[in-house]
């Protein structure tokens, strides 16, 4: 897939915010295994890996930051073996920073974690450099963008949730797509080159919306994962209509 990132940054240092163009911009696909076929975990991420995935998306849940238990770093060590794709963790727990040595060490290479229920959160994105790993904060749909403002430099990625997080298989919330687009200014005003995510309900519907609003990264679970289609098919959709 070509990146032209470069030539966006270049871009965007000379027009105006709103000049950046949400079609200049790469947009990639992170299959989110949350909605993956345990049983078939390994056949599932190599059809989507063959298919042209960037990165997989482990969700981890605790039960406690989410109604909701899923996995740890079992899975995780068992993805490393089996796919070449970087793996990132998206960290629905509480206490993110009493786990970060034991998923790295595990295999994962970005974390993503909560700017909610973070009492310090320069302290958890030091840690995770710390550890040589890439960086995102994600925000849940009643918290605003601009509570990203003071971290951002830090950040490698920021990651709008466009449901509440917890479970799949959820209807996108359009509420969140002007977030979306005031996360994409306060990214192109103050580190252009973090990426932004969006994580819930994106489908070859809704997928659109949120890359005009200026996500670059779609984090998708139930429209990659699903019996109605294979993974390849599934991506192939997803791809064409990201690139309407
Ligand atoms: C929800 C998770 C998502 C989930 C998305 O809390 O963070 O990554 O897997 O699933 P879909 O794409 O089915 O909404
Ligand atoms: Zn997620």
């Amino acid at each position: 897939m070509s990146r032209p990132r470069d030539r966006d940054r270049a871009t965007s240092a000379r027009m105006p915010i709103a000049a950046a163009t949400p079609a200049s911009r790469a947009v990639m696909l992170a299959p989110s295994i949350l909605a993956a076929d345990f049983a078939r975990l390994g056949e599932q991420v190599a059809e989507a890996e063959a298919a042209g995935a960037d990165r997989i998306h482990v969700d981890v849940m605790d039960g406690h930051f989410v109604p909701n238990i899923s996995m740890g770093t079992p899975i995780v060590e068992s993805l490393r073996r089996v796919t070449r794709l970087p793996l990132e963790a998206h960290l629905m727990i509480s206490n993110p920073d009493l786990f970060l040595d034991q998923f790295a060490q595990a295999g994962i290479g970005s974390f993503i974690v909560h700017w909610e229920g973070n009492n310090d959160l320069m302290r958890t994105v030091r840690h995770i450099k710390s550890l040589g790993k890439r960086a995102g904060v994600a925000i849940n749909p009643a918290t605003p963008a601009a509570v990203l403002e003071e971290i951002l430099q830090d950040l490698d990625q920021v990651l709008v949730m466009t449901v509440s997080p917890g479970f799949g298989h959820q209807h996108f919330l359009p509420e969140t797509l002007p977030k979306i687009r005031r996360a994409r200014q306060l990214i192109e005003r103050l580190k252009p080159d973090c990426q932004l995510s969006v994580d819930g309900g994106i489908d070859p519907a809704t997928a659109p919306g949120a890359i005009d609003a200026g996500a670059n990264v779609l984090v998708a679970g139930s429209a990659i994962f699903n019996e109605t289609e294979s993974v390849t098919q599934a991506m192939q959709r997803l791809r064409t209509a990201a690139h309407t």
